[in-house]
């Protein structure tokens, strides 16, 4: 099959959170089955052309943006790292050269929605570009929800894009883009299509709805979510229009990248171990990460570890209701991320105020994020919701037991600690609050002291789970093959 991923980010290139790791990694897996695949994000100033050693590919795309007129675009090439998968950079000034890739000092940029329909429609551009044909274009949430309405109308009869089938996966409902109406005038597909079933929300166009509406077949990042999002709690407002489209949305859990996330080969933390040796390389680890943090060295204390977006989504202000109680127990705590900013000051706070106990780094580390992986004694993870979620992944894998609200691909890639059997992997618990987080820490911090055979089991049987990104791609390969018989016609 040949295969056209398009989306807003990219790892290593440019990344915010685990979208990025998700399109970093399926294609390469995909690629070594036998498929032709290529990604398309754009050139945000993030990405480094050096560093990476990008090529200008010869020739223009032209954007044809409705209203605003047509758009050049030049293209730079590389390739994932780890694999011949090309990657194509669309190289825009006036929409991608910032600093950041959707916002900046936490206020998105008001542009949003045309920087996105011009990464949707560039996208086409490029098979042109290219003169290939992809099977399926595989999108990715809102930023470029619009490629599957684009295939249906415009595009429809485009002698590259006109047969491709769409695949739109949704990593996160929250965000759906949503635009004032003149926002068709932009997408140039008629207003025929602002209707309450296609674009239309609210008086608004909706882009992730119109993407729903229009894909060939949905997917989400785990079962449990695809469960979740057609109900009214997870939905945001468009639980109905997932309903409509329910027999044509697959869950499929997104994988671990063990090439980038593996403690027997991680460059940066301070002891390499595998499951036979977890207590004497996660306790280098820990030391490593207390000195890095400036907690005292201790041993003999449960050390708490966060790496998340400073947002509702991840519990922050669960985090934050609770953490003087948590504080009052013989604990270390260390949080990595950024976010709103009201946590940002209210946590330096807390560090102010705990220095013997908490520390925080506010700011985006992708060596902490693995330090903390690797030196936590627990991964705390308390999300309102989660789609998949990829960190309680990547601390099963280093034994480090995560604390989990039990939603979405946290309730299906955690399995809750049995003291009796020494089965399980993780912490759950099930209400979204303060008290239930506070408890459920409680449980792990007490599991810590008084119950070293149950934290053995819990790492050494987390350790031995696998989220291998080929059995995910072979759920794909499957979904593209049933897209492409769909759009052709041969089956309904
Ligand atoms: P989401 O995509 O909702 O943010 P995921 O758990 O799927 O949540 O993915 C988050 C990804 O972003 C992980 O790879 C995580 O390590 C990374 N990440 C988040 N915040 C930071 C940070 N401050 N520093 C380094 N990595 C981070
Ligand atoms: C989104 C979700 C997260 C998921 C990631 C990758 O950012 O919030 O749960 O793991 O996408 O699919």
């Amino acid at each position: 099959l040949s295969i056209l991923f398009s989306a807003s980010e990219a790892a290593p290139f440019a990344k915010e959170g685990g979208l990025g790791d998700v399109v970093g990694a399926l294609p390469k897996y995909l690629a070594r089955m036998g498929h032709d695949v290529r990604v398309v994000i754009p050139r945000y100033y993030a990405v480094n052309r050096e560093k990476y050693g990008l090529k200008l590919l010869p020739g223009t795309l032209v954007v044809p943006m409705g209203i605003i007129g047509r758009m050049y675009c030049g293209v730079y090439e590389g390739r994932l790292p780890g694999s011949d998968v090309p990657i194509y950079f669309l190289e825009h000034e006036q929409f991608y050269g910032r600093a950041g890739l959707y916002q900046q000092d936490g206020q998105g940029y008001p542009d949003n929605d045309n920087r996105f329909v011009f990464l949707s429609k560039a996208t086409l551009e490029l098979c042109k570009m290219l003169d290939w044909s992809p099977d399926v274009i595989h999108t990715h949430d809102w930023h470029t929800g619009a490629i599957p309405l684009l295939l249906n109308t415009s595009y429809l009869h485009d002698r590259y894009v006109g047969n491709s089938a769409s695949l739109l996966s949704i990593h996160n409902m929250q965000h759906q883009g949503n635009y004032y109406p003149g926002l068709m005038e932009v997408l140039g597909v008629g207003w025929k299509h602002f209707n309450y079933l296609e674009l239309e929300k609210d008086d608004q166009v909706n882009l992730l709805k119109g993407g729903i509406y229009h894909a060939t077949l949905l997917s989400t990042v785990s079962e449990g979510y695809a469960r979740e999002i057609q109900t009214a709690e997870y939905g945001w407002g468009l639980e109905g229009v997932v309903r409509d489209r329910a027999a044509d949305l697959y869950g499929i859990l997104n994988g671990v990248d063990y090439e980038e996330w593996d403690p027997a080969a991680d460059h940066c933390i301070a002891a390499t171990y595998t499951a036979r040796t977890v207590k004497k390389g996660k306790a280098a680890c820990k030391r490593d990460l207390q000195r890095r943090m400036g907690l005292p060295l201790r041993a003999d204390v449960p050390l708490f570890g966060v790496v998340s977006r400073m947002v509702r989504q991840k519990g922050t202000d669960l985090i934050a209701e609770a953490i003087h109680r948590i504080l009052e127990m013989d604990v270390q705590f260390v949080m990595v991320g950024n976010g709103e900013p009201w946590a940002h000051f209210f946590f330096g706070d807390v560090a102010a105020a705990h220095p013997d106990k908490f520390a925080c780094y506010i700011g985006y580390s992708e060596e902490l994020a693995h330090k903390v992986e690797a030196g936590a004694d627990f991964f705390v993870m308390p999300s309102s919701f989660e789609p998949c979620g990829l960190n309680q992944m990547y601390s099963l894998t280093y034994g480090t037991p995560p604390v989990v609200r039990a939603t979405g691909g946290l309730e299906d890639s955690v399995e809750n600690f049995d003291e009796e059997a020494l089965t399980g992997d993780g912490f759950k618990f099930h209400n979204h609050t303060a008290d239930a987080l506070f408890d459920t820490i409680g449980w792990a911090a007490w599991t810590f002291f008084n119950n070293p055979k149950g934290l053995a089991a819990l790492r050494k049987n987390g350790m031995k789970k696998r989220f291998t990104w080929e059995t995910a791609a072979l759920k794909y390969e499957e979904l593209y093959r049933l897209a492409v018989r769909r759009r052709r016609g041969e089956e309904y």
